[in-house]
């Protein structure tokens, strides 16, 4: 595609036809502050935080879904700009729950600035995002330090009758989650409701989400850049387990959790190993630690028997391990059951085979806690900003000096006979599905339920569709 030439905060650039700007100045390592832009999806342009001034239009442009023309001057951090954004976060915050706003540094460093063990000490704050959060983050970096304007936030309750909780008090209706839902998933369990201040976002006819058509797949829990819905927290009752006489409990840990773990206790990057996180969970009162590397060769030797048998009967197979795929699968392909082929995930695999009173499964997948909750594989299932929380409170953090050696489940290694088909694979809103040849068989993995399902509904025809939700 053809380049066009734009100068940005006095800087000629190049960039190519059709970019937005908020595109070109990423491209180009110029930060423009973001809310509720998601990249790859077409820009929703509500927040109004990523405004920049461009010259010769009347009014600011949303950098998101502006896009560039040839000759084009961009402003994106002007005095006027700055207040703009730091209005829309006054306004943004006077229609929030802000439980956040004791901390008297709010409006003097940056959120990346702050110590977390700071965060987590303190008494007054009580949300579980803090810390966590892009609303609070952008509040520090603009200096929000009072609240202007007459706090209406509204007072609806909490709905916590699942392991995803929502808390619309804190929604800023952002519809980031809406989109992951409907447009990526395709579970379309999330929709808008109301008007103006009173829209809500949640499950439709304001059901619960107990009643509702969410599988648990956990993705609007990962793309949800405030506290409004998260995924239950455990900390206190997995200390409690831990160091409760008599009480015998085993942990598995994955190697996925390491870089988030990294980034919120501020440590360098590649810092970690898995043997300190092992020595840490050791000093909190784990009696058993696992490397959850072994339940995931275990799951797949169980996908391989199970698959070589499928194989035989000469049917296509649809394949997954995630329990949200299998509700999705089940939900809205009835008539295919014949080829579906479901196998443990790694935490029901750890679960089934640790011995113990309490397990706790340690990963980063946005998706644990619901399965732990819906499909009791295992009592807690804990992820990288509860482990941090965790090991703060008690003293715990990485320490090189204090490691540990896994314990071994004993269970049976995968041989590879499937290849890629059977490796591990990760969600992703993005990637394209992976098509390939196996011995003749003709493979996909699709790496969402939205592209699962135009796999399903399409004319091609596979051998083997691995879904990954
Ligand atoms: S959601 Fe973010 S801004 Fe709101 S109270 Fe929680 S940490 Fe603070
Ligand atoms: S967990 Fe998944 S299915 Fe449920 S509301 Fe969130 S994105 Fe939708
Ligand atoms: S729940 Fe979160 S992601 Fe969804 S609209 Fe509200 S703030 Fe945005
Ligand atoms: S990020 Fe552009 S309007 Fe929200």
């Amino acid at each position: 595609m053809a380049n066009v030439n734009i100068t940005m905060d006095g800087k000629a650039l190049s960039v190519p036809a059709g970019s937005t700007i908020l595109d070109a100045a990423q491209a180009n390592g110029i930060h423009i502050p973001t809310l509720c832009f998601l990249k790859e999806l077409d820009p929703r342009a509500s927040c109004r935080m990523c405004v920049v001034e461009v010259e010769g239009a009347r009014t600011f442009q949303h950098a998101c879904a502006s896009k560039v023309r040839e000759g084009m001057v961009v402003r994106t951090d002007t005095e006027a700009v700055r207040a703009s954004r730091k209005l829309t976060l006054e306004l943004l915050l006077s229609n929030h729950a802000v439980d956040c706003h004791h901390c008297l540094r709010i409006g003097s460093s940056k959120c990346e600035d702050l110590d977390p063990k700071f965060c987590e000490m303190c008494f007054f704050c009580d949300c579980v995002k803090d810390g966590f959060c892009d609303l609070q983050a952008l509040a520090r970096e603009y200096k929000v330090d009072v609240l202007p304007f007459a706090q209406k936030h509204n007072t609806y309750p909490v709905d916590a009758t699942t392991a995803i909780v929502r808390n619309p008090n804190k929604c800023i209706k952002c519809r980031r989650c809406v989109d992951i839902c409907g447009k990526v998933q395709t579970v379309h369990n999330l929709a808008a409701s109301g008007r103006g201040c009173e829209v809500t976002i949640g499950p439709a006819f304001g059901k619960a989400m107990c009643e509702s058509d969410c599988i648990g797949c956990g993705r609007c829990v990962e793309f949800c850049p405030t506290g409004a819905i998260y995924a239950r927290e455990h900390k206190d009752e997995l200390v409690y387990c831990a160091h409760k006489d008599g009480m015998t409990t085993a942990a598995a840990v994955s190697m996925d959790l390491i870089p988030e773990l990294e980034r919120v206790l501020k440590l360098k990057a590649g810092s970690v190993t898995l043997f300190e996180i092992a020595g840490a969970l050791k000093k909190i009162g784990v009696d058993t630690v696992y490397d959850m590397h072994e339940a995931e060769d275990a799951a797949k030797a169980q996908a391989e028997a199970l698959l070589g048998e499928k194989l035989k009967s000469g049917k296509s197979v649809i394949l997954t391990n995630s329990f949200a795929a299998k509700a999705f699968l089940e939900n809205n392909f009835p008539e295919k059951k014949d080829s579906f082929l479901f196998y443990d995930s790694p935490i029901a695999v750890f679960g089934k085979a640790a011995g113990a009173d309490k397990r706790f499964a340690f990963g980063a997948v946005g998706n644990d806690a619901s399965e732990c909750e819906k499909t009791g594989c295992v009592d807690i299932a804990v992820n990288p900003r509860e482990l941090s929380r965790i090991m703060i409170r008690t003293g715990s953090e990485p320490n090189p000096k204090r490691t540990a050696v896994f314990a071994s489940l004993g269970l049976p290694g995968a041989s590879g006979k499937f290849g890629r088909l059977l490796d591990k694979a990760m969600w992703s809103f993005d990637a394209e599905p992976e098509t390939f040849d196996l011995d003749g068989r003709k493979c996909v993995i699709c790496h969402n339920l939205g592209q699962a399902r135009r796999v399903l509904e399409g004319n091609e025809a596979f051998d083997v569709i691995r879904v990954v939700a």
